[in-house]
């Protein structure tokens, strides 16, 4: 297989380097003199394959970690803060600037997820526009959370006023595969509740921020979203070690998560929201719609290259039909086009971790070297930058392909006998998040969703697993997540309720009754925002 070299477009080609010079703390963005990292890419932009260098972020160290998180402390400014205390719609308002200007950057945007991450053109263009669709469905959800909350309730004598409020300052990381999209997720949801935020992008996916700082730095009030540029242990651990993180908020894996929680010297006062690995299975019944399955199948691997943590990472398919299903679905994976992510019709595209050609290689030796076979003719071949998908078979649970999260371009396929034997391997999986399930008969079908719904939080009826319509809870049981994250969801993730009590009295309702009418506190207020 060769280096997928074709002409670049004019208007994607990397005329000049984006030096990224500042990071953005207490609201100003700061010059950075110091160390600094150079971002490539992985994918060519000469015939002779050559990384490209994009630019460089600056490699702050733990100074400017700690001057962030002051600045975001300050910012919140123990809960009497301007964000924190400020009216919803004063919020709303400064969400809503920075949504109108973070849509003046998509093309900036776009072209960087391209060359960051080698997400082909359609779904980079999708990334971005869902994210602006999320933020907007967030500012809406919001206002039906305080429009719920506008009002008084009585009980057993006691006025009560209950409204969700902050948490305090939230540390935000996101992953490599959706920069943008799963790290606005929580960076937008923590913000609107009044919480501050201390953000540092994901290792790849990171000069895509640039274009946005502005927007942040102008749209919230100062110290409110704070963005720091180098090594998750140099920035991450003293910010976590000071033990003034109230939430920590991270879409990646659990071995990251968890050795940053415990670098909190009090857990019980951090709160965590987590996205984290899954191996999501599809289960394919002997009476499923074979090419239904098999286009679900093709989908649900092999997307953004299976760089998915929802993306299907098992495939059980039914003795029975299990040769048939191999042919068709290796078929299919051979006609996928492999290319840069500006081409046409490209669903394979260069590989953004340098080392993971190399990791999928070893994943495939070691099943070939327990038994399974490579079915498809393409499966294997490499580029600098790529590995074509290997549809593995017979992969059993010897195999590291078995056991580890791939994140990547390779397809275990099992077959089972007995319904019972994927479900007891779920059942022992360390993950939970989702699972595929083909078949028509509703008498196999119902004892099997009643189990599964048990083992994972989602069941995907005759379709890949995804994390969209994001209005949809999406969360995992096990290490697959902390918290869940649809629209709503999110923000009571970000946030807690927190009320005003009163008993009935003249001396109280006077009291009140003149906080209403006067208007003078942003937290008693029952009006309704349209
Ligand atoms: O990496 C995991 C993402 O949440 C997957 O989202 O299902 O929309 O690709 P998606």
């Amino acid at each position: 297989m060769k280096n997928p070299f074709t002409e670049i477009p004019e208007s994607y080609k990397i005329s000049s380097l984006l030096n990224q010079e500042s990071y953005l703390a207490s609201g100003e963005l700061k010059k950075w003199d110091g160390k600094t990292s150079e971002v490539y890419s992985t994918i060519s932009s000469t015939k002779t394959y050559k990384p490209t260098l994009l630019g460089t972020v600056p490699d702050l160290e733990e100074k400017e970690a700690m001057e962030a998180l002051n600045s975001a402390l300050n910012a919140y400014e123990k809960g009497q803060g301007l964000w924190p205390t400020m009216k919803v719609v004063d919020r709303i308002a400064c969400m809503e600037k920075f949504v109108t200007k973070m849509k003046t950057k998509r093309e900036e945007v776009v072209k960087l997820l391209m060359w960051e991450i080698g997400k082909n053109l359609p779904d980079s263009e999708k990334e971005f526009d869902r994210t602006v669709d999320y933020i907007n469905d967030t500012i809406e959800a919001y206002k039906q959370i305080d429009r719920d909350s506008a009002k008084f309730e009585k009980s057993d004598g006691v006025y009560a006023h209950i409204r969700r409020g902050p948490l305090g300052v939230v540390l935000c990381l996101g992953p490599y595969n959706y920069p943008l999209n799963e790290t606005f997720t929580l960076l937008i949801p923590a913000l609107i509740m009044g919480n501050t935020v201390v953000f540092k992008p994901a290792k790849h996916g990171v000069l895509l921020i640039s274009p946005l700082l502005e927007a942040f730095q102008s749209s919230f009030p100062k110290g409110v979203v704070n963005v720091i540029y180098g090594r998750g242990r140099v920035l991450a651990t003293p910010i976590m070690q000071s033990g003034k993180i109230d939430v920590l908020a991270l879409i990646g894996n659990s071995k990251s998560a968890n050795a940053l929680q415990s670098q909190h010297p009090k857990g019980n006062r951090l709160r965590m929201v987590l996205g984290l690995e899954a191996k999501n299975p599809a289960i394919v019944l002997p009476d499923a719609d074979l090419d239904l399955a098999v286009n679900e199948c093709i989908a649900g691997t092999l997307s953004f290259n299976g760089q998915r943590c929802t993306a299907l990472k098992v495939l059980y398919v039914h003795e029975s039909i299990v040769d048939e299903f191999n042919k068709r679905f290796s078929a299919k994976v051979d006609a996928l086009k492999f290319g840069n992510p500006w081409e046409g019709g490209v669903k394979l595209t260069p590989l953004p971790e340098v080392d993971k050609p190399a990791y999928i290689q070893e994943l495939i030796d070691d099943a070939k070297s327990k038994g399974a076979k490579i079915l498809n003719k393409k499966g294997g071949e490499v580029t600098e930058n790529f590995i074509f998908p290997a549809v593995l078979y017979p992969v059993n649970k010897e195999m590291r392909v078995y056991k580890e999260e791939q994140f990547g371009p390779v397809v275990p396929v099992m077959s089972f006998s007995d319904i019972e034997e994927p479900l007891d391997d779920m059942a022992e999986s360390n993950y939970g998040q989702q699972v595929s399930l083909f078949g028509k008969n509703i008498n196999t079908l119902a004892p099997l969703i009643d189990t599964l719904v048990n083992l994972v939080c989602r069941v995907n009826l005759n379709s890949s697993c995804q994390r969209g319509p994001d209005v949809y809870p999406f969360t995992g049981r096990k290490d697959s997540a902390y918290g869940t994250l649809s629209v709503h969801d999110a923000l009571r993730s970000f946030s807690i309720r927190t009320f005003v009590a009163s008993k009935d009295n003249e001396y109280n309702k006077a009291i009140l009754n003149e906080l209403l009418e006067k208007k003078i506190s942003n937290f008693i207020s029952t009006d309704y925002i349209l």
